[in-house]
């Protein structure tokens, strides 16, 4: 492992030596056809990710480009759009809703909650809503929305339901072929980007656009955008060969690289681990006696929200888990301070969470806070392999 410390903050994830390695390749042309066989296979690797009959779009920039590109190529300014918000990057579909003209309406969960199906029936109901859009896991609570509640009812009012992915693509399943209780009721896009539970460096935004999605894009002739129209982007990826803006050449080597990982070791096995992984470390964590902030039955699989517990002072605890070479986050917003995040997805191993859970109950004890590290790690190990084995 080329990595000298465990980066287990809620994304960019650890980078294992294969990515680093096609990342460190020469660049070759971005019309090279060597280059263009490349970005082909990512992007078919990438349509059966999502399972799509739609297209797959992979563009430089971060996650925050997939979401305007999810929201400026389905929604015209002055249309409704509903925001269901499980946090900060829930929220930020309203800013980024706002900043072009769209009307937006916004229904927020209390952190740690998950906002309530029926609240968003009741306000679709209101009518004319072009569009949805759902955080899958909200990287500031740790709180996964429930796809299995949330497209029913967005499907039946006749919008198109856009899935943030960005923290939960290739941990959970985002099958857009997936019926919801009826054969039309399916998600319409997935936006993500690269550096999450993709485990490829920060820096490209992926999206996969369902038919309902791409028609709402044919409907208009123009829209406020130039570099995040997808009409510009989809004679690339139907052609990679073709030009229109350089294509970050080994980035792309990196995700090509990163989605071999993720269908080799198959989806459903890469959503087991996971959510293995998240049980088996709150599991652990709650030994020490810290909480989990997502209420039960919604925490994500692939990051937690931790509240400390009595007078751990979070800026020290972090330092200290810093110096021993394990990263974590802090909170957001009115958690800060008393909480912490630990992402648990991605390429990460058994093996690097049970070190984690070590090094943070070392710490607790180095700062005067009992904690009984062998229980934690016999903790995380049990309900971890119980999980794997179900
Ligand atoms: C759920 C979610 N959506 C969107 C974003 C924005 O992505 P980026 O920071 O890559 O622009 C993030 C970033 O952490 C995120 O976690």
């Amino acid at each position: 492992m080329k990595n000298k410390e465990m980066l287990l903050i809620p994304g960019p994830t650890p980078v294992v030596d294969d990515i680093y390695d096609a990342l460190a390749s020469e660049t070759m042309a971005h019309t090279d056809p060597r280059f263009v066989k490349i970005f082909e296979n990512s992007l078919q690797l990438t349509k059966q990710m999502f399972n799509t009959d739609g297209e797959v779009f992979v563009v430089s920039g971060s996650g925050t480009l997939a979401m305007e590109m999810a929201i400026v190529n389905t929604v015209a300014p002055g249309e409704k759009l509903l925001v269901v918000s499980h946090g900060y990057f829930g929220d930020r579909f309203i800013q980024l809703g706002e900043a072009f003209g769209i009307e937006v309406t916004a229904l927020q969960a209390e952190w740690g909650k998950q906002v309530d199906a029926e609240a968003v029936r009741a306000k679709l109901a209101e009518g004319g809503y072009k569009a949805v859009t759902v955080t899958h896991v909200d990287t500031s609570t740790g709180v996964a929305a429930s796809l299995d509640k949330l497209v029913p009812v967005v499907k039946a009012a006749g919008a198109l339901f856009i899935l943030d992915g960005v923290c939960a693509t290739a941990a959970i399943d985002e099958n857009m072929n997936k019926e919801y209780g009826s054969p039309d009721y399916k998600i319409d896009v997935v936006l993500t980007g690269s550096q999450k539970a993709i485990g490829v460096p920060p820096g490209l935004g992926v999206l996969a656009f369902g038919p309902k999605a791409l028609a709402a894009r044919e409907e208009r002739e123009r829209i406020p955008a130039y570099y995040a129209d997808i009409k510009n982007w989809q004679p690339i990826m139907q052609n990679p060969g073709k030009y229109y803006a350089t294509p970050a050449v080994n980035m792309v080597y990196a995700f090509n690289k990163g989605m071999e990982i993720v269908m080799e070791e198959g989806l459903e096995q890469r959503f087991r681990r996971h959510d293995a992984l998240g049980q088996a470390v709150r599991a652990a964590l709650t030994t020490y006696g810290m909480q989990v902030l997502a209420e039960e039955g919604a925490e994500a699989p692939t990051l937690s929200c931790i509240l400390y517990p009595e007078g751990i002072d979070d800026a020290k605890f972090r330092q200290m888990l810093a110096a021993k070479g394990m990263i974590v986050a802090g909170a957001l917003a009115s958690l800060a301070g008393k909480a912490f995040r630990i992402g648990h997805m991605g390429n990460v191993t058994k093996e690097m969470m049970v070190e984690a859970v070590r090094l943070i109950g070392e710490t607790l004890n180095e700062m005067g806070y009992e904690a009984r590290v062998d229980t934690a790690v016999d903790q995380f190990v049990s309900v971890y392999e119980g999980n794997l084995k179900m």
